[in-house]
């Protein structure tokens, strides 16, 4: 098992460039499939949730190629079957679009239930609603969703709650339905809008997305493209916040600066300088970081995927912060790992009330989730003395080099697999 060892307390000082957005690319990738001709996708992530859905995909018949560590090729004529096998979904919830790319394209699909996960409990039953909408008939069968159609059919679908998933999944289905598709209250994610665009270069007639109201004309078939995903706005987000934790001062480069408004607006007010540039941010704090309060919304609210991130920078501000989670349900486990380092931070069932401390320090800590995982990394960087993380195979599933791109902005972190390497990493950074 590897593990991440860190010496804290240099500030993150320099450069570093921003992968492709991993939600869009997990959502593009499905959409791929959709057309017979070959597509390529450029500037897609190199990180586990990615492989393992190229694998699913593979599995299913498609052929897949990486051309180079960026860029992907794939073709959908070859797919054999419907049927997605639970080994994925288990690894990866999002192997879900397969239900909307294989519905739109074949009229059928077979994709196992994804149960809860380390976040909460995450229900798809608006991904169904949406599907049965168009005139799918859905069943729960052994675990599988089991959905088939004569033929899909346009339909106004207004989602209860604003989920990206379930906007992405109906967008893909209703893509090559049969008439036109409204949906309402949709997601406004840019992930959402990067698969949009994705389709509409296929050949798709979707107009809205960005906005609560999206529009589909169906069309019979797509085709060929050549497409480059958007930046990451949650590895972009994680560096700001490491570069604020650490009082340092780090561009970063090859972003959206619009996507990045909410997490800005809050550094601000925690005291940091904000550079904006075309296409990179810097992020400078020079003092001790400022109290602030944040809850996390949809899109263009606070992202719930960088409230660990942003939990952790106010561990040490001056004052007392309150941080509400309003999408999922059980998403502070990571906070009795951070009270570990010495933070003062007290959970009552959707809020982490936060009072500030001068110091963390360093401590043994499990990374429960992805972003929580990063989190505790940004707190091991800070910390005085040693920090060792362990089960960090769920950082990697979504942030490309971390280690590396850390290293580049002085830090001294190291991906380990034995104590021995530990100890080795202590005595040479003494
Ligand atoms: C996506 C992101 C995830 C991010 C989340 C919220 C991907 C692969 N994952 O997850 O990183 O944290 O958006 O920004 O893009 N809900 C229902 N019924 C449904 C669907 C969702 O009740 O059918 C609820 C969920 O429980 C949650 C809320 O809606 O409370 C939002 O979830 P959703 O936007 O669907 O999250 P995901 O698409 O799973």
């Amino acid at each position: 098992m590897e593990q991440y060892v860190i010496k804290g307390g240099n500030p993150l000082v320099g450069e570093v460039e921003i992968a492709g957005a991993k939600n869009a690319a997990l959502a593009i990738l499905t959409a791929a499939i959709m057309t017979d001709e070959t597509v390529y996708i450029d500037n897609m992530p190199d990180v586990s949730d990615i492989n393992v859905l190229l694998e699913a995909i593979g599995v299913i018949g498609a052929q897949m190629e990486r051309i180079d560590r960026h860029t992907v090729k794939i073709n959908g004529s070859t797919i054999g079957s419907v049927s997605v096998d639970y080994e994925f979904i288990k690894k990866i919830r999002a192997s879900y679009y397969l239900l909307g790319a294989l519905l739109g394209k074949y009229k059928k699909a077979e994709v196992p239930l994804p149960g809860g996960c380390n976040i909460g409990s995450r229900p798809i039953d608006l991904h169904l609603k949406g599907f049965r909408a168009l005139g799918a008939k859905v069943d729960i069968r052994n675990g599988m969703v089991v959905a088939s159609a004569e033929e899909l059919r346009g339909a106004n679908i207004f989602l209860d709650t604003v989920s990206v998933g379930a906007t992405i999944n109906i967008m893909m289905a209703a893509s090559m339905a049969r008439g036109n598709t409204i949906i309402e209250n949709a997601a406004k994610e840019p992930h959402v809008v990067d698969t949009a665009n994705f389709l509409n270069s296929m050949g798709a007639n979707i107009k809205g997305a960005g906005t609560d109201v999206i529009r589909i004309k169906g069309v019979e078939t797509l085709h060929k493209t050549n497409y480059s995903i958007v930046p990451d706005m949650i590895e972009a987000g994680t560096f700001m916040f490491a570069a604020a934790a650490t009082k340092g001062d780090v561009l970063v480069k090859n972003i959206i600066p619009k996507h990045l408004e909410a997490m800005t607006a809050k550094l601000l007010e925690m005291g940091c300088e904000i550079e904006e540039f075309d296409e990179a941010i810097r992020v400078t704090a020079k003092n001790r970081l400022k109290r602030t309060h944040v809850k996390t919304q949809p899109y263009p609210g606070f992202p719930t995927d960088m409230q660990p991130q942003i939990a952790v920078s106010l561990a040490l501000a001056s004052g007392t912060s309150i941080v509400t989670e309003s999408i999922f349900d059980n998403r502070f486990k990571y906070c009795d790992e951070l009270a570990r380092m010495g933070a003062n931070v007290k959970v009552e069932g959707n809020v982490a009330i936060i009072d500030g401390v001068e110091r963390l320090t360093g401590a043994r800590v499990s990374s429960p989730d992805l972003r929580a995982g990063a989190a505790l990394v940004i707190a091991g960087l800070t910390a005085e003395g040693i920090t060792v993380i362990d089960d960090i195979v769920y950082i990697q599933r979504g942030y490309e080099d971390f280690e590396n791109k850390l290293t580049g902005l002085g830090a001294l972190i190291e991906r380990v697999s034995s104590e021995k390497e530990i100890q080795k990493f202590k005595l040479r950074v003494g």
